[in-house]
């Protein structure tokens, strides 16, 4: 074996995953780390560029256009980002003998039923969003390279835009907010996400390309356990007041979907069972309270920088 770390090609790398896959991985693997600016997605050109330029052992695909509602607008875009950039990427891999690591969604799902999905059961998705990430899916699994897809859910972290920090950011603001309450999923933190990532490729550290290619798959993965939006601030308020946030909220009222109608429809039902991600990896997720209150001092110290940050 030789002593070359290898070497990682990183697109998205200033996203909320993107940032925390950066700081996870450097220290074990050589992480070229593209931003957009860096690494364009919807400029094949440059994506073929960049792989032959840094020629990765392992491509990983923390880009994707996230906006679910702007999307039922801009289907182009959302299906050039998140669905033919990532059939370039598999392709390009594939060409340089390299393997890739990609992000999918809960949204690929329609939302009927109270179950956990499995990654076997029927995609059908309510949005553009989730149709652009299917497609995505489809084309990295027609393709020939050997992958991982890890379908996540309700992603939050430090560095970046979420549900977290607009929770914070309104608490601190009004005494009243409603929130939905019928939409049920695991939150789940962009650490947490880099952290098994790191997990699973640690277990094939000999050699990765050929660990990837015997268990290439789609795998769920999310923290452990279920709650609705509302179950969700209840818990990043309850956490903050005991880092000493002050709040200025009261109440918080539970809406039906019904009550705050958006361009995108979401699914009702965004559990995900990560069960084969136990059995092929042995990993065992940690509860989203858990990863939550280990986030989240992190966050409120992101806020505040921001808010004192010289304009
Ligand atoms: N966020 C969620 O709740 C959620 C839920 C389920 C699954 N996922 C999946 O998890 C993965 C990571 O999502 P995330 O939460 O980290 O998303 P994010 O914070 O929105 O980050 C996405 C990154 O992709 C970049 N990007 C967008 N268009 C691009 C383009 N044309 N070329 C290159 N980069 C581009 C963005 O660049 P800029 O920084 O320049 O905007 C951003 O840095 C994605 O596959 C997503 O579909 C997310």
């Amino acid at each position: 074996m030789s002593n070359r770390k290898p070497g990682i090609l990183l697109s998205g790398a200033n996203g909320q995953l993107g940032w925390e896959l950066n700081h996870t991985l450097s220290p074990q693997y050589e992480v070229h780390a593209l931003e957009r600016s860096k690494l364009d997605l919807t400029n094949s050109k440059q994506i073929r560029q960049r792989v032959s330029e840094i020629k990765p052992d392992i491509i990983i695909n923390a880009a994707a256009y996230t906006a679910v509602d702007k999307a039922e607008q801009e289907p182009e875009l959302a299906f050039a980002v998140n669905a033919e950039a990532p059939a370039i990427l598999a392709e390009e891999a594939a060409r340089i003998d390299a393997s890739l690591i990609h992000y999918s969604t809960d949204y690929v799902f329609d939302g009927s039923g109270t179950q956990p999905w499995r990654e076997e059961d029927r995609p059908a998705p309510l949005n553009v969003y989730g149709k652009s990430k299917l497609a995505g899916e489809q084309a990295i699994k027609a393709s020939a390279v050997p992958h991982l897809i890890f379908r996540t859910s309700w992603v939050y972290g430090a560095h970046g835009h979420n549900f977290v920090k607009t929770i914070l950011r309104m608490a601190s603001e009004k005494e009243e907010m409603s929130i939905i309450d019928d939409q049920i999923g695991a939150p789940t933190s962009s650490a947490f996400l880099a952290n098994t990532t790191a997990q699973v490729l640690s277990q094939l550290t000999d050699n990765p390309k050929k660990g990837i290619a015997e268990n290439s798959d789609t795998y769920h993965l999310c923290c452990s356990g279920e709650t609705s939006w509302h179950g969700f601030a209840s818990e990043i308020l309850r956490l903050a007041e005991q880092n000493d946030v002050h709040l200025a909220l009261k109440t918080i009222h539970r809406i039906p979907t019904s009550a705050y109608p958006t361009p995108a429809q979401r699914p009702q039902n965004s559990r995900l069972d990560c069960s084969r991600l136990n059995k092929v990896f042995g990993l065992q997720p940690v509860t989203w309270q858990t990863a939550l209150a280990q986030a989240l001092p992190h966050i409120i110290a992101s806020q505040i920088e921001a808010s004192t940050k010289p304009t």
